[in-house]
């Protein structure tokens, strides 16, 4: 049996990992924040809050083989009102949360002998986008964090990133609110659709699983083509 953590699994893409990771067979652990779910067949869930808490590892198996950190927020504001506490928090529970995770779940991690990290990073990071300043900031660091991991944790663990574009879930809400605005950010887009969780989770599931195990340090762009396509 093969265990997985999903950091931020109550709701978007993470709920839907992990009930692919639950699918394929898997013993997982969830995490949720405000959205209290409850314990099913493979899944349990603990509550977790990434810029307060630790994990409690007397809670987790000692050998996981996987782990996805899903917490990320989207704040959009033009550079001139960028005030350092808030991209001070933004940094807080996307990047800082990730690195307290991943050190404290390291020896198990290496424990499985074939373990795999995924990060989610942002399609705003490859590319320019007016207003992104502040989410480019943290998943930027996001980006470096895993081309050093991958190096320094091979050929044990594998790091890689997912680097998504709009896709709709509760954090993309504001965005997507009418069936206006979501026609109009499909367009936006070259297969002219906006992602669904799924569309992300399936590409988790792949770099989480043994499917992908000559993958490390790649930033994939699960993104609509956006990135690279005009
Ligand atoms: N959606 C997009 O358009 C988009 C685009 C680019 C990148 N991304 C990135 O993709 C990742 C997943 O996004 P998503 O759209 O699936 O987000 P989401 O629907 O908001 O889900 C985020 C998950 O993280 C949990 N979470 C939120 N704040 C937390 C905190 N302080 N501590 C612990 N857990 C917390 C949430 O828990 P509760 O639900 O229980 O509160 C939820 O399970 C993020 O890193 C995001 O930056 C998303």
């Amino acid at each position: 049996m093969r265990n997985y953590i999903v950091i931020g699994g109550s709701s978007g893409i993470g709920e839907q990992l992990v009930n692919l990771l639950e699918a394929e067979g898997s013993q997982v652990t969830a995490t949720y924040h405000t959205n209290i779910c409850k314990d099913r067949n493979q899944v349990r869930y603990i509550p977790f809050d990434a810029t307060t808490d630790t994990l409690d590892l007397d809670s987790l198996p000692s050998e996981i083989h996987g782990v996805a950190y899903c917490p990320g927020s989207i704040n959009l504001k033009p550079f001139h009102r960028f005030k350092e506490s808030d991209y001070v928090a933004d940094f807080k529970l996307q990047v800082t949360g990730a690195i307290k995770v991943i050190q404290q779940l390291l020896p198990r991690l290496k424990a499985s002998a074939e373990a795999s990290i995924v990060l989610f990073s942002t399609v705003a990071v490859q590319q320019g986008f007016s207003f992104h300043s502040q989410v480019a900031l943290s998943k930027g660091a996001i980006e470096g964090l895993t081309r050093a991991l991958a190096a320094e944790l091979a050929p044990i663990i594998r790091v890689n990133a997912i680097a998504p574009s709009l896709t709709d879930t509760k954090l993309a809400g504001r965005l997507l609110s009418s069936p206006e605005k979501k026609e109009h950010q499909s367009k936006m887009n070259p297969l002219k659709k906006v992602g669904e969780p799924l569309d992300v989770a399936k590409t988790a599931l792949f770099l989480l699983t043994p499917n992908s195990s000559w993958i490390t340090g790649q930033i994939l762009h699960v993104d609509g083509g956006v990135s690279s396509v005009k």
